[in-house]
């Protein structure tokens, strides 16, 4: 078989997804695997850092040989390893760190420490079903919506400025705690998602923050406050709010799922309203979107009629790859590579928190 070099074996390791993918030299997704450790930390009601660094020491063998034998690769094919730096929990890591160091010292390979925010800043250019990435346009916006992360993000040749970013909660961050006060299992975004679907928001019309000094940064908490004030009425009122598990739609309180509605609204309508003032501000041609918060079915369409409207060119990630993956890092990594970047396996570290 005839590979357009280089092969780039990505390792994501930064939260509790342990990731490995190798992609070709075109972008193309060869393979990319990804091993929840959900069950371990359910019973928590959220991830635990130190079962999170286990549970990537104990996923890696199987995760990185399933990679490789999808792709029909040896790890001896590798010509480039991508791992994410950071920013995430510090254990999980350096377990994956240490994991790409010591692979690429042995190999002699290039090496790529990959800030996760540009994993996902790129993805919306992986290709969906195994063909090769496009190329990313010269100069776009990205807007990177994330448990950890609400920004928007300029991009030009290569050079990247953020534009804003939030100034307390990440919006992924805020529907995991409306749903974690619900009684919800974690992951709580995606059930907070279905569960808006079945409710009527206009009986809760929540505010879209703004700061007042005029920024486009972003700021959730408020919105998550005047959601828990408003569970708590309902609370009060006689209304159930501990769903538990499985939360079908048709068990849950029709108040419950029109606040959850209401919410999702003001939630999704505060990134079109800075979309809205970024375009008074300058032209916006292209936007990227990205990040597990990407995945969110309202969000989709509003982005997607948004952009029609504004004769804006959108690529919206697509859903393989909105959460965290390692397909996304080597991506990012290719794309370093073909600026000539590379890092030093012996120097990387990692950080819980790196600025972009
Ligand atoms: O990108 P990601 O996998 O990890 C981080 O880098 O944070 O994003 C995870 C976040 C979590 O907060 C999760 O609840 C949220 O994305 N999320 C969603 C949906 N799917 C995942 N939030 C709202 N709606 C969804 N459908
Ligand atoms: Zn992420």
């Amino acid at each position: 078989m005839s590979l357009l070099r280089p092969i780039a074996l990505g390792i994501e390791t930064s939260c509790d997804d342990t990731a490995c993918a190798v992609l070709d030299g075109d972008g193309c997704v060869l393979s990319s695997v990804v091993s929840s450790q959900l069950e371990a930390h359910r019973p928590f009601g959220g991830v635990v850092p130190e079962i999170a660094s286990r549970e990537h020491l104990r996923n890696w063998p199987a995760v990185s040989e399933t990679a490789l034998e999808q792709a029909g690769l040896e790890l001896g094919d590798v010509d480039l390893v991508a791992v994410t730096k950071g920013p995430g929990l510090i254990g999980s890591l350096l377990v994956g760190l240490s994991l790409g160091k010591a692979i690429a010292y042995a190999l002699g390979s290039r090496f790529h420490a990959v800030h996760h925010l540009e994993g996902h800043l790129y993805s919306p250019f992986l290709g969906s079903s195994g063909e090769k990435a496009e190329r990313p346009p010269e100069a776009f916006i990205g807007l990177v919506v994330s448990g950890g992360h609400t920004s928007l993000i300029q991009v030009d040749g290569g050079e990247t400025k953020t534009l804003a970013e939030t100034r307390d909660d990440a919006m992924g961050e805020v529907f995991d705690k409306v749903g974690k006060r619900l009684g919800l299992p974690y992951p709580q975004g995606p059930l907070v998602d279905e569960l808006a679907d079945s409710g009527n928001g206009g009986d809760f019309r929540l505010s879209i923050a703004r700061c007042s000094d005029g920024s486009l940064d972003f700021s959730y908490s408020g919105l998550k406050s005047q959601t828990l004030v408003e569970i708590q009425k309902l609370e009060s009122a006689g209304v159930n709010t501990h769903l538990g598990e499985p939360a079908a739609a048709a068990d849950v309180p029709s108040p419950i799922l029109d606040l959850l509605a209401g919410f999702r609204t003001a939630a999704v309508g505060q990134l079109v309203d800075r979309l809205d003032r970024l375009r008074k501000q300058r032209p916006v041609r292209y936007l990227a979107v990205s990040g597990g918060v990407a995945a969110n079915r309202l969000l989709r369409p509003r982005l997607e009629t948004w952009a029609r409207e504004n004769e804006v060119d959108l690529r919206l990630v697509s859903l393989r790859y909105s959460g965290d993956n390692a397909a996304m890092i080597a991506h990012a990594a290719l794309l370093r590579d073909r600026r000539g970047l590379v890092d030093d396996p012996l120097a990387a570290d990692a950080a819980s928190r790196i600025p972009f």
